[in-house]
């Protein structure tokens, strides 16, 4: 890829500050062609990393195809499967290296529509810019197409789980459809990230939350996908309990501790 500035010279696009949407694959040789060129065309100006955890299903070589025939897509490629978690911590390390200003998580099976990029971009860009723009399915107006009971159930209940747990008024905390400003990336320390499957997603809300940042959620129509399978496990979920229950843990431990030090000091 060349270097991002170089991507759109001096283009109507130019008014977009600098944006990056990485795109995390396993297995998503079907789908990872078209969810590419659709979020290229809804938001031209906007580069796109694929970071392919190695796939078993020739992803990765697929990905460099994409890359060869656009200047503006560019390829991590990770040795193995570790996880979501991980594979976001590499993109994000790599988006702020490169100095953009807008950095997109966004999957690869069509879920996440392309109509919505330019919608959470918009609101990214706004004059009041939020520190975290968070594509929000369980929001007034959000909505999911064709996904199985089940998992509207465990994404229901989990995000339940997680407000009550951590305190936080946020409604949609599993969501992977989002922008960070670099800025919020910047400011956390994203070597303590530990997460590896999806509650990366709310470890990320958390961190952004505690810091005393801003977070908008914007509602989406997530899509269920119509080809290959999901990654979901039961491992992400129970990964997802645990950490959420330790982190509620620690929190309300902290509010202890900080309550009895002022009826102490009275
Ligand atoms: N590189 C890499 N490594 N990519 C991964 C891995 C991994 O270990 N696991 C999953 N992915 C990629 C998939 O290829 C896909 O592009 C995206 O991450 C989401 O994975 P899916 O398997 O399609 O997730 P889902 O549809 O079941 O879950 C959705 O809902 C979750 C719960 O709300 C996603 O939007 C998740 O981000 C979200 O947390
Ligand atoms: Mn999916």
């Amino acid at each position: 890829m060349s270097a991002p500035d170089d991507a759109h010279p001096s283009s109507p696009e130019d008014a977009h500050p600098r944006t990056l949407v990485i795109i995390p694959t396993y297995n998503e040789l079907e789908s990872l062609p078209v969810a590419v060129r659709r979020a290229r065309e809804a938001a031209p100006w906007v580069d796109v990393l694929v970071v392919d955890d190695a796939s078993p299903d020739g992803t990765g070589d697929l990905a460099d195809e994409l890359a060869a025939a656009d200047a503006q897509v560019d390829v991590l490629h990770r040795a193995g499967k570790e996880g979501l978690g991980r594979a976001y911590v590499d993109g994000f390390s790599r988006a702020l290296q490169r100095g953009y200003e807008l950095v997109v998580e966004m999957d690869a099976d069509g879920s996440h529509r392309a109509v919505d990029l330019p919608v959470l971009l918009e609101r990214a860009e706004a004059g009041d810019a939020p520190d975290l723009v968070i594509g929000s399915r369980w929001v007034p107006g959000g909505e999911v197409a064709n996904w199985p009971r089940s998992r509207e159930v465990i994404s229901r209940t989990g995000n339940t789980y997680v407000r009550l747990a951590l305190g936080m008024s946020v409604g949609d905390a599993t969501a992977g459809f989002r922008v960070f400003r670099a800025a919020t990336l910047r400011a956390l320390d994203l070597d303590e990230v530990e997460s590896a499957g999806y509650c990366f997603q709310v470890d990320m809300t958390w961190r952004v939350h505690r810091a005393g940042m801003r977070i908008v959620e914007v509602p989406i129509v997530f899509v269920e996908r119509e080809e290959g399978v999901s990654k979901m496990t039961g491992g992400i979920v129970r990964e997802a309990l645990w950490r959420t229950t330790a982190w509620g843990a620690r929190h309300r431990a902290g509010q202890v501790r900080g309550l009895l030090g002022r009826l102490r000091r009275r």
